[in-house]
């Protein structure tokens, strides 16, 4: 995808600590990164991610489920939420909602989302948990283009990381969430300088 000139203009997605958010927000702290957060939205009210954004003075929103009538509403309220700050990338990082099916057409090709497993290893919601449960040996974190599915769109950049044998599942969740961050630095950068194309399953940052 190609973007209009300036720095790309990013729309993050929390529930939760955003560390990922706080990771993207320094790196924009430089101009020559290329992208700049244009606004947070979350799911919940009181949680640390929106604070790190008020404290770098980024606009905040909240849609919470349960103030809409059902489902469909609330996707269509978060569409309309995230779409007012034109966004020519919407990043999920930590956000424990579902998009529904009108925002992933809308954002389509430009709604990327973070988790801590190497996909299609361990969807949803405790992916640190589910491969600490089933004993693998190496796990990671993997950023992906959103589609329909839960956690099953296509592949942008992946990151390994060993399993200690002494591991919990906080230990090792901190532990990918270090290179998740990187990765997700790196990888949002290098989306909004260069652009990237998907064919298929297969995308290509130039
Ligand atoms: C991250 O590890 C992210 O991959 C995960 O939540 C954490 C949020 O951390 N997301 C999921 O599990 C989504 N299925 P943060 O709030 O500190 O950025």
């Amino acid at each position: 995808m190609t973007r209009r000139s300036g720095p790309a203009r990013l729309v993050v997605l929390v529930s939760g600590a955003g560390t990922n958010l706080q990771a993207l927000l320094d790196a924009c702290a430089d101009p020559a990164y290329g992208a700049r957060v244009v606004a947070v939205g979350a799911d919940r009210d009181g949680i640390e991610g929106l604070a790190r954004a008020e404290r770098s003075g980024v606009p905040t929103f909240v849609l919470r489920v349960r103030d809409h009538a059902d489902r469909a509403a609330w996707d269509a309220a978060l569409t309309d939420a995230v779409a007012s700050f034109e966004p020519d990338l919407v990043v999920s990082a930590g956000f424990m909602k579902l998009a529904g099916p009108s925002f992933v057409a809308r954002f389509a090709g430009r709604f990327v989302n973070t988790h801590p497993a190497l996909l299609p290893s361990f969807p949803g919601m405790h992916g640190a948990a589910d491969a600490l449960a089933y004993g693998v040996k190496v796990t990671g974190a993997t950023l992906f283009v959103v589609d329909e599915g839960v956690d099953t769109g296509p592949i942008i950049a992946q990151r390994a990381v060993d399993v200690a044998d002494d591991d919990d599942v906080e230990s090792l969740h901190e532990r990918i969430k270090t290179v998740e961050r990187e990765m997700l630095v790196d990888v949002v950068g290098r989306m909004s300088r260069d652009g990237w194309t998907i064919n298929d399953r297969r995308v290509t940052i130039p």
